[in-house]
């Protein structure tokens, strides 16, 4: 079956933070909303299909996860990314933030240091912070739009009070799937200073070709065992409303302390549809997958292309996953709130400001591009009169 991206599809009045949180988030709803990273893409129809089949049983009391929950995400792991997984080591999370909190709490102390890499996504600061641990950037180089690991900067700032790294891989914003190579040199370096680490991945399946997620758990035991995984369908398959994901932790001891974060706030149970709606994504949703990734890469390349040809002092390159467009806009010469100004008044689109995204981020804006293609044509033809109208203003043309 071929599958309708283009369609559009409009989200407002469903409370969707996306758009109906616009007008409070902006200021005002007279802009495309391009921020919230969700898409604007219907949840796929085998989704929906099981969903609808759960709803005419009438009643919605408690409920198991069934072993055939466990097996397609098994199934999917192993196919997708050579990933073997065992049942057990398949924990349920209401979702990979509260999972973060919880690995934050179940693994530190107040006091303790945890790693994070900016320009990266936010809740990764608030979730160190709130849980009253101390944040430590290690921020990511940038070479020409070019983002690496800087492992003498980590060497550093690594003492016995640090004891967790957040690694997101694929990386949000910055759109880098990391190699086995960069993601060996850090795993080591953690392993030799009793540093875990939590490998959000929920991005993983979003990665275009030829670029290939290694899960990071993959790369040899001792680094599985001083790895906790987080993997989501919510990204792939348009299901972030459904508070549901999974924390892969093969270590028995690490698992059972993760777990105990889990039960002691009773958060195991979850809910109906967001194990139903799991099962279906992961079991039917390969060949949707194929089709919306194909349609990814034609948004991105329209974005990289239109860039480069009509907005002068902008730059972006083709994300290696996810739907989010990490643009660099510092030639247009704007202080941070004359950028997030003018994105939001002159060129009425509602994206990311790159500030929020921590060190590394002022002077960038994230777009999610996770749109039908005349969304996103439109987003660009404002953006074009925008930056024209700028540099009209400015002396130098
Ligand atoms: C890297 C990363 N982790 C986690 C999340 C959110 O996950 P959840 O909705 O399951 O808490 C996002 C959402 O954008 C994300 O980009």
């Amino acid at each position: 079956m071929r599958y309708d991206f283009n369609e559009p599809i409009n989200r407002e009045n469903t409370n969707s933070v996306k758009f109906d949180y616009a007008r409070e988030y902006f200021g005002t709803s007279d802009l495309i909303p391009m921020w919230v990273a969700d898409m604007d893409f219907r949840t796929p129809d085998f989704i929906m299909d099981a969903i609808r089949e759960r709803t005419d049983h009438e009643i919605l009391g408690y409920s198991v996860r069934p072993d055939s929950f466990y097996q397609a995400i098994i199934n999917w792991y192993a196919r997708q990314q050579n990933w073997p997984i065992q049942k057990d080591w398949i924990l349920f999370s209401p979702g990979v933030v509260a999972a973060l909190s919880m690995a934050v709490k179940a693994f530190t102390d107040e006091g303790d240091k945890v790693i994070v890499q900016p320009p990266v996504y936010h809740p990764f600061f608030s979730v160190i912070r709130e849980n009253k641990r101390v944040l430590v950037y290690n921020t990511l180089i940038e070479d020409q739009g070019n983002y690496r690991m800087d492992l003498d900067d980590l060497k550093k700032k690594i003492d016995p009070s640090v004891k967790l790294l957040l690694l997101s891989h694929p990386h949000n914003p910055v759109g880098r799937v990391w190699s086995p190579e960069e993601l060996k040199e850090i795993a080591e370096l953690c392993l030799e200073n009793n540093i875990l680490i939590l490998s959000d991945e929920i991005h993983s399946d979003l990665v275009f070709h030829p670029h290939i997620h290694t899960p990071l758990s993959t790369l040899g035991d001792s680094i599985a065992d001083n790895t906790i995984t987080c993997v989501a369908a919510s990204k792939t398959f348009n299901l972030a409303g459904l508070s549901s994901s999974a924390v892969i932790i093969s270590n028995e001891e690490l698992r059972a302390r993760f777990n105990h974060e889990i039960q002691t706030g009773h958060l195991h149970m979850g809910n109906i549809f967001g194990t139903i709606a799991m099962e279906a994504a992961y079991s039917k949703g390969a060949d949707w997958l194929e089709q919306l990734l194909s349609y990814l890469q034609g948004n991105a390349d329209l974005l990289v292309e239109f860039t480069e040809s009509n907005l002068p002092g902008i730059t972006v390159r083709s994300p290696e996953a996810t739907y989010l467009a990490w643009i660099d806009m510092k030639n247009l010469g704007m202080k941070s709130k004359e950028l997030r100004r003018f994105m939001i008044n002159e060129a009425k689109i509602g994206c990311n400001d790159g500030s929020g995204f921590g060190p590394g981020g002022t002077g960038y804006q994230r777009m999610n591009f996770a749109c039908p293609r005349s969304t996103l044509e439109k987003a660009l033809d404002q953006l074009k009169q925008a930056v024209d109208k700028q540099w009209s203003r400015s002396s130098f043309k």
